[in-house]
């Protein structure tokens, strides 16, 4: 494993984290977990990326991680980097959404209860809330820090003019925002008209999530059956991917292999090696459901550099 530094902060971050979005849930296999887990770290993949909603159902994710933690990872608290969020919606009443100090405040203190952990590394505000004003989510933020909940916060897909006034008042209060998150894969470029920029110039990290478009940048839904048993397309539990959505994306996705199979690179290393090679990038967040995959993607991490043909026919 390759680690960077996360903008201008005295962290290092793995080239590839490993996100606990999906598979990691109440009906998700525990040793498969752990042995996840267990094998990331031996990879050097010690980030670790959770929020309260991840599951199904919300909380669960946190909650296999924290028993993790404390029954098989007991001793390594500290080779690791964890984040957590809040900012989704996760119990009922006004309280349990979007990004008042009050949303945040117990949001944090229950997955630090699910976590069984006393602080996370990163604690995030998981998305833009359109009511609150900003100063008060801020301060909220300010206050999880300096009471010790979290080392360091982050942001995740705020547009940039909201993330440039966020970050201004953070470092106003010497708690500089470590890190942004958001999407970015070869499907889907948006950041790279404001978030990406916004966080190069603001000198914090930049950590990016789907960077196989859920999967869909391994090529696994060109194939027959166009959506092979057990992937998240297929799965009920999972509505972020459907048929529609990898319909929608198979032409492009189909071209993309062509380039691959011509540079005679796996789709998934050309699509998370293209990211690693984009400026700005700090880490590239994967998911996986099993070693395997985890291993797959591990590889893309401290490769030599695509030419630069490569990369405009990619672009
Ligand atoms: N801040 C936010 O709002 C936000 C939003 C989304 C995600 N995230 C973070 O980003 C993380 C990653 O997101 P993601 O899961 O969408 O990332 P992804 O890497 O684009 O997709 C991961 C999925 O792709 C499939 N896959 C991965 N490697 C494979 C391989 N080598 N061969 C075949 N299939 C493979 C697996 O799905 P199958 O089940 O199909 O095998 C895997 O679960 C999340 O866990 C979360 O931490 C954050």
């Amino acid at each position: 494993m390759k680690y960077r530094r996360c903008g201008r902060s005295g962290v290092l971050l793995p080239e590839i984290s490993l996100g606990l979005w999906h598979n990691f849930g109440a009906d998700d296999d525990r040793a498969q977990n752990a042995a996840i887990i267990g094998r990331a770290l031996e990879l050097g993949i010690c980030h670790f990326d959770l929020a309260d909603n991840y599951g199904p159902p919300p909380g669960s994710a946190e909650e296999r991680f924290g028993s993790l933690l404390q029954q098989e990872f007991a001793g390594h608290r500290d080779e690791m980097f964890i984040s957590t969020k809040a900012g989704h919606l996760m119990w009922p009443g006004p309280y349990g959404d979007w990004g008042s100090r009050k949303h945040l405040i117990a949001g944090l203190d229950q997955s630090l209860r699910r976590l069984k952990l006393d602080y996370v590394d990163v604690f995030y505000h998981h998305r833009p809330d359109p009511d609150t004003p900003i100063e008060e989510t801020v301060e909220a933020l300010v206050q999880i820090v300096r009471s010790g909940k979290a080392l360091y916060v982050g942001l995740s897909k705020y547009p940039a003019a909201l993330f440039n006034r966020a970050c201004a008042l953070l470092t106003e209060a010497r708690v500089p925002c470590l890190l942004h998150q958001f999407r970015y894969n070869l499907l889907d470029r948006s950041c790279e008209a404001g978030m990406l920029p916004a966080a190069k110039d603001q000198g914090t990290g930049s950590i990016v999530f789907s960077p196989l478009a859920q999967g869909m940048l391994t090529g696994k839904y060109l194939g027959s059956p166009a959506l092979p048993a057990g992937s998240r397309a297929q799965r009920s539990d999972s509505p972020f991917l459907d048929a529609d959505k990898v319909a929608a994306d198979a032409a492009r996705v189909a071209a993309l292999q062509e380039i691959a199979t011509e540079a005679g690179i796996p789709l998934t290393q050309l699509a998370l090696r293209w990211l690693l090679q984009r400026s700005g990038v700090t880490s590239v967040l994967i998911g996986a459901r099993t070693v395997a995959q985890l291993e797959d993607c591990a590889a893309a991490a401290g490769q030599p550099p695509l030419s630069d043909e490569l990369m405009s026919r990619l672009n």
